[in-house]
C-alpha cells in the first residue's frame, strides 16, 4: 500500500503537509474494535493538557464518534471568518467530533470519497491554532480513515492499543504492520482491560491474559514499548466523572504512573523501553 497515493485517479499526488501550528499529531488505533481506544485518546489528551501543554483532540472515528460523551461536551461548533470551524473546549482541550455535527442515534453513511473528506476539514478548516499535540482518535480497523490521515499529514506516531486477548492481539499485529507500511513510528502498544483489581479483596484478576501484548511487542515484533492498563469503574467518564487521566511525561522503566485526581484507578503502567 502506498500512503501518499492521490486519494482520486488522475490528482496529482499532493503528499502530507504540515499543520501550520501543530506541532506533533499522534494517532492512536487498533485493529479491533472496543478495546479502549477513545478512553486512551481522552485520557492521554486531557493528561498533557494538565501538565500544562496545548491539546487537540480530533475524533476520526465518523462511525461512532464517543469522545463528546467521554468528555461530556455538546454543542454545535460555531463558523468563524470564511468557512473556518471553531473547535470546542473541555477540560483544557480543543475538541472536534463528528458527534457534535450529528448528535444523536441517527448515523451517517459515509462513502470512502466523503470520509476523506471530512479528515481533510477537520485537520485544515478547524482553528486549531498552536498546538503542542494533537492526537486522533481513529476508528477501529485498517481502513480510509487512517490512510486519509496519513495521506493529508505527517505523523509524529502511532499507539496501538490492545487486550491481552488473542483475538485482539491479532488485530493490534494489522494495525502495527498498517502503521509500518505507512511508514508511521510506532509509539507504543497500550495493553488495556490487562487485569481486573477485585474491589473486596483486592486480588488482581486476569481477565484475559495478561501480558499477551508485551509478548507480542517484545517477541513477535521486535518493539519494546509497552504499557498495561487495568479495567477501572466509571472510565466512560461524561458529566458525572471526570476522565482518570494516565499522565505521560517522563515515562521510564516500569514508571509507574498515578494520576493527580484518583490515584487508586491511575494505575497505567509502562514496562520495557
Ligand atoms: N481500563 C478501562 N477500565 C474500564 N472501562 C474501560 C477501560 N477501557 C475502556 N473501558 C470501557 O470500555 C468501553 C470501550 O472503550 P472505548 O470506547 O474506549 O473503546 P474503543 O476502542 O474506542 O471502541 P471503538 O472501537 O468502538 O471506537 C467503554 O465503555 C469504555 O469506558
Ligand atoms: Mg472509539
Amino acid at each position: 500500500m502506498n500512503a501518499h497515493m492521490p486519494a482520486h485517479p488522475g490528482q496529482p499526488a499532493q503528499g502530507p503537509q504540515p499543520l501550520p501550528g501543530v506541532d506533533a499529531i499522534i494517532a492512536v488505533g487498533s485493529g479491533k474494535g472496543g478495546v479502549g481506544k477513545t478512553t486512551l485518546a481522552v485520557n492521554l489528551a486531557v493528561a498533557m493538557a494538565k501538565m500544562g501543554h496545548k491539546v487537540g483532540l480530533l475524533d476520526a472515528d465518523v462511525y461512532g464518534p464517543n469522545v463528546p460523551l467521554m468528555l461530556g461536551v455538546s454543542g454545535q461548533p460555531k463558523m468563524v471568518g470564511e468557512n473556518r470551524i471553531e473547535p470546542l473546549q473541555a477540560f483544557g482541550l480543543k475538541v472536534i467530533s463528528v458527534g457534535f455535527l450529528n448528535p444523536g442515534d441517527k448515523p451517517i453513511i459515509w462513502r470512502g470519497p466523503m470520509l476523506h473528506q471530512i479528515v481533510k476539514q477537520f485537520l485544515s478548516m478547524v482553528e486549531w491554532g498552536h498546538l503542542d499535540y494533537m492526537i486522533v482518535d481513529l476508528p477501529p480497523g485498517t481502513g480510509d480513515i487512517a490512510l486519509s490521515l496519513v495521506q493529508n499529514v505527517p505523523l509524529t506516531g502511532a499507539v496501538v492499543v490492545s487486550t491481552p486477548s488473542d483475538v485482539s492481539l491479532q488485530d493490534a499485529r494489522k494495525a502495527i504492520e498498517m502503521f509500518r507500511q505507512m511508514k508511521v513510528d510506532l509509539i507504543g502498544v497500550v495493553e488495556n482491560m490487562s487485569y481486573f483489581v477485585c474491589p473486596h479483596c483486592d486480588h488482581e484478576i486476569d481477565i484475559f491474559s495478561r501480558g499477551g501484548a508485551e509478548n507480542m511487542v517484545g517477541m513477535d515484533m521486535g518493539h519494546d514499548h509497552i504499557a498495561d492498563r487495568q479495567p477501572s469503574p466509571g472510565a466512560d467518564c461524561g458529566p458525572e466523572h471526570d476522565p482518570f487521566m494516565i499522565a505521560a511525561a517522563g515515562v521510564d522503566h516500569r514508571d509507574r504512573i498515578i494520576s493527580d485526581d484518583e490515584p487508586d484507578i491511575g494505575d497505567f503502567v509502562i514496562i520495557g523501553r
